[in-house]
Formats: C-alpha cells, sequence, structure tokens
C-alpha cells in the first residue's frame, strides 16, 4: 500500500523500523478542536499534574525510547538518551516559563480597582517537527501549549515519524485526554493541509527556511492565527587570540560535527586568524581522523552516525564538490564509508580565495573554513549571513569577547563554548531567516497563550466628575 502508508528506515541498516497509515488532518483537526475546551476549563494544577505523569512515563519507558531514537535517527544512544532527559526535563521547566511569563499578576490601579493580568490559551495549535530532534524539539513545544490549556496536533518529520508516535502515546498513557494531543502521521502533504486548516489558531513549527518561508507567506493572510518559526543557521565559530589549540579544535569538532551535523546551531563556517591557521588545523586534523563514525549501538560508542538517509548523504557530496568547483579549497574530503549507507566522514573546505560564497544551510558534516587578517574582518564575515542563529568565539581576551558580543547578530552569542549544546531552560530562537522573533524552549509560554486584561471591581458603583450639567 505504498500510496496509503509511510515507512520509517533506520538509517544505519536500511531496516524498515514502522509502518503505519497516512493520517487526515480533518479528521485530527475536528477531534482536536471537539477537546481543547474541557482541558482549558480544568485547574491549570490539574493539567500540572498530567504533564508530571506525562514526564514519569517517559522515564519509565526511557530506555525503549532512547533506543527508537536511535534507530530511527542514527544518533549514537549516548545522544538519544540525553534527548529523552531533556523530554523529561521540559515539563519542570515549562512549569517554571508558565507561572514566570503567562501566570496571572495584579497590576497597580486607583483605588477601588483591580487590574488584573491573566493569559488563556488559542484554542488549536498545529506543531510540526523535523527529524534531527524527532522528540525533543517538538516535546519543546507541545509540552507548553498543553500546560496552557490548548489542543495539539502533532505531524512529526516523515524521516522520524515512530518517535513522534511513541511521544504522543506517552502523553496518553500519562492519562491526558486523547483529543488534546493528537499524531498526525504524514509528509508535507499533510503538513500543507494541516497548516492550511481554518480550524488550527496557530502552528508552531521547527524545520528548514524554505518550508518556514512558505508557512510565514501562508499566514501573511491569516493575522489571527500565531505563527512560530524556528529554523536553521549558517553559524560561525571564530577562533581568535588562544593559546590552547587542542581545546579550540575540540570545540569546532563539537560544534560543527555533533549529530552529523545535523543540529540548527552546528557550526557551519570556521573563521580563524590566518596565523593561526595552520597550528589549527593540524590539531583538526588529528582530532577529526580519531572519531569514531557507526552505528548507534557499537561499542565502544561513536562520536557520531550517519546523516538521516541516503538522499541527504547524496546531497552533501555534491554539496561539498560545489565548494570545490566555486574555488574552495578541500582540507579534508567527506567520504561514503560504506557504500549505499549514509555515513559521512567530515568534510572542510578553505573558502577564503573561492569566487564565489553560498549562504545556505548544509545540514551535515561540512565546515567552511574562511582565513582572515583581522578581528574585525572576522566579525564582518560571522555576520555575511541571511541567518542568526548562534554564534561563537574561541579566545582568551574578554576585551575581544565584548566586541562580538556587541556586533554579532544572532540569538545566541557563547564564549568560548560549542555553538551548540543550548540549554532548554534558557530563550531558544535566532534572528533573519533563523526565525520570526517567536523564540522557543524557555519562551515558548510565550506564544502558547494570549494576555488578557481585565479592570474589576466587586461593585458596580460608578459616578462622572467632569462634563454634565447640573440635574
Ligand atoms: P523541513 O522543513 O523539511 O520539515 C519540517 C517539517 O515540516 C516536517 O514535519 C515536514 O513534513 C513539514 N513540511 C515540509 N514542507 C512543508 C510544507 N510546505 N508545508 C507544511 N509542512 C511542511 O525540516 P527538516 O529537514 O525535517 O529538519 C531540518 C531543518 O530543521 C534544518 O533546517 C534545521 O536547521 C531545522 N531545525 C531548526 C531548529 C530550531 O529550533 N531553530 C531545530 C532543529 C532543526
Ligand atoms: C537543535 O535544536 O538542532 C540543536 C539544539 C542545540 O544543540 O543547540
Amino acid at each position: 500500500m505504498p500510496d496509503q502508508e509511510l515507512l520509517s528506515t533506520e538509517p544505519a541498516t536500511g531496516a524498515v523500523l514502522w509502518r503505519h497509515p497516512i493520517g487526515d488532518a480533518d479528521t485530527e483537526v475536528a477531534i482536536a478542536r471537539a477537546s481543547w475546551a474541557a482541558w482549558a476549563a480544568r485547574p491549570l494544577a490539574v493539567r500540572i499534574e498530567a504533564l508530571r505523569r506525562f514526564a514519569n512515563v517517559v522515564r519509565q519507558r526511557a530506555d525503549a525510547f532512547t533506543d527508537l531514537l536511535a534507530r530511527e535517527t542514527g544518533k549514537p544512544l549516548w545522544e538519544a538518551r540525553t534527548e529523552v532527559e531533556t523530554v523529561i526535563a521540559k515539563v519542570d521547566i515549562s512549569v517554571t516559563s508558565y507561572s514566570e511569563r503567562t501566570g496571572q499578576r495584579r497590576i497597580e490601579a486607583p483605588m477601588n480597582t483591580r487590574l488584573a493580568l491573566r493569559h488563556k490559551p488559542h484554542g488549536v495549535l498545529a506543531v510540526l517537527g523535523p527529524y534531527n530532534f524527532p522528540a525533543h524539539l517538538p516535546n519543546g513545544h507541545i509540552v507548553p501549549a498543553l500546560l496552557a490549556g490548548n489542543a495539539v496536533v502533532f505531524k512529526p518529520s516523515e524521516k522520524t515519524p515512530a518517535s513522534g508516535a511513541f511521544l504522543v502515546d506517552c502523553f496518553h498513557a500519562a492519562g491526558i485526554p486523547e483529543g488534546c494531543i493528537r499524531l498526525l502521521i504524514g509528509g508535507p502533504d499533510q503538513g500543507k493541509a494541516l497548516a492550511s486548516h481554518p480550524d488550527i489558531d496557530g502552528l508552531l513549527f521547527t524545520g528548514s527556511a524554505n518550508t518556514g518561508i512558505a508557512l510565514n507567506r501562508q499566514f501573511a493572510a491569516r493575522p489571527e492565527k500565531i505563527l512560530a518559526l524556528e529554523m536553521g543557521g549558517n553559524n560561525p565559530i571564530v577562533v581568535w587570540n588562544t593559546p590552547d589549540l587542542y581545546s579550540a579544535a575540540v570545540l569546532v569538532v563539537q560544534s560543527a560535527f555533533t549529530t552529523a551535523g545535523q543540529r540548527c546551531t552546528a557550526a557551519r563556517r570556521l573563521i580563524v586568524d590566518e596565523k593561526l591557521f595552520e597550528p589549527l588545523m593540524a590539531e583538526l586534523n588529528k582530532l577529526i581522523g580519531r572519531l569514531i563514525i557507526g552505528e548507534p549501538h557499537a561499542d565502544p560508542q561513536p562520536f557520531m552516525g550517519p546523516v538521516i538517509d541516503n538522499n541527504t548523504a547524496d546531497m552533501l557530496t555534491e554539496s561539498f564538490l560545489t565548494l570545490s568547483t566555486m574555488g574552495g579549497r578541500p582540507l579534508r574530503h567527506m567520504e561514503r564509508l560504506i557504500e549505499n549507507r549514509p555515513f559521512l566522514t567530515p568534510g572542510m573546505v578553505d573558502m577564503t580565495e573561492a569566487r564565489e560564497k553560498v549562504d545556505v544551510e548544509l545540514f551535515g558534516p561540512i565546515l567552511q573554513v574562511f582565513r582572515k587578517a583581522s578581528f574585525e574582518e572576522a566579525i564582518a564575515e560571522a555576520n555575511d549571513t541571511r541567518y542568526g542563529l548562534s554564534a561563537s568565539l574561541v579566545s582568551q581576551d574578554p576585551r575581544l569577547y565584548d566586541q562580538f558580543w556587541a556586533n554579532i547578530r544572532a540569538g545566541i552569542v557563547n564564549w568560548n563554548k560549542p555553538t551548540n549544546g543550548a540549554s532548554s531552560a534558557a530563550p531558544f530562537g535566532g534572528v533573519g531567516w533563523s526565525g520570526n522573533h517567536r523564540p522557543s524552549a524557555y519562551y515558548a509560554a510565550d506564544y502558547c497563550a494570549y494576555p488578557v486584561v481585565s479592570s474589576e471591581s466587586e461593585q458596580a458603583r460608578a459616578a462622572m466628575g467632569v462634563g454634565l450639567r447640573d440635574a
């Protein structure tokens, strides 16, 4: 039934992992619409309790969830385990964030008036997820949305549907009404049907800039619906005035190649003081040569696994060659380790003398390198992108960091830390093509509810002091 069923295959082996009928957006939205008001009417304490039970269900099923995430994405077990831990931690973070960002407040007002700020849920929110963190990232929208009293229709990526289904099953097993969190299985067609559905009140999206821009265009005519976009990056890491080049190399490798480069916050461009270029490359080459690349359950555990599928691996290999044809000088060739499987080795290209540059997100283990003579040129190169998600400086000089922080345009600006590994307990989002100013993670509460301000008094006692003739 190829037209009716979605198949999920393991990137590392090509084996079929899971299959499921394609879903129907109309059906799922109708169920969610019928369910959200009762959920919204429950006291907040009841919704918190239900979400804490969800965290417990995930805790109980952690080993099975870890195994599934590793198989379906190809990421190593150690990394899949951290994803499961992040899913669990999201509940407490969201409870705190809900009360700090969207809780109730009384505002100072003149005598006899109570000015109250409270928040209401939007209604039915659609969530579209990416494949690189198929549990953690959609969960970062779903938990705050449910907490605020919304119902959710979640469409996981067509490349990782089993992980999405597992996540939804954990909500149901925790007693969260089945109508309030719906699973829609499918690909871009089902995503389009969901996004354009008249009965959703908003869309919370994590994925590529291309899709996000298409959604933004579509929502331009629907100002009444909330749209939160978390998109990609073309993130720089700058190495300047640092004595410890081994540590610099570790930070570059962690930034560029963790999760086989499939992180929105991965470093795509290394910008380095030309005087440090040779010794840093020597350290990088030594370190990359030692990286274990293998299937998720391998022992010893690999640093990174395959990219998500063969098509993606082919596209990345082609992109690497394109960089060379644009005048890039390969510093380390990206190789396919096993024929017909998407295991790639990290590739690096020196683009300093290239005739042209491309400002696109190459979502895999490719690092472009730029040598610069001054720190000002390095900052200009770092900012030469339409994106603005994350940026890091590796340097021992605090004044350089001050200059970097003040001049870099990105939502995450780090110092002597990788570009990735962002904390869920902090706001997460970028500028430019990386987002639409509705940051997620700790700030997700903001787009899951709208503020209602009420001027209130127990009695209808009123008087007019001016503008009246004598009675
Ligand atoms: P994608 O844009 O291809 O797909 C994301 C989701 O949108 C999927 O569920 C997909 O089925 C759906 N979709 C695709 N086209 C659609 C359309 N026209 N209308 C409606 N839905 C559509 O992204 P991906 O390849 O799955 O994920 C990788 C991308 O996600 C990278 O660009 C990465 O940078 C980005 N990402 C961003 C963040 C962030 O928080 N900023 C985090 C992780 C990943
Ligand atoms: C991601 O969301 O793709 C990565 C988050 C991070 O590692 O910073």
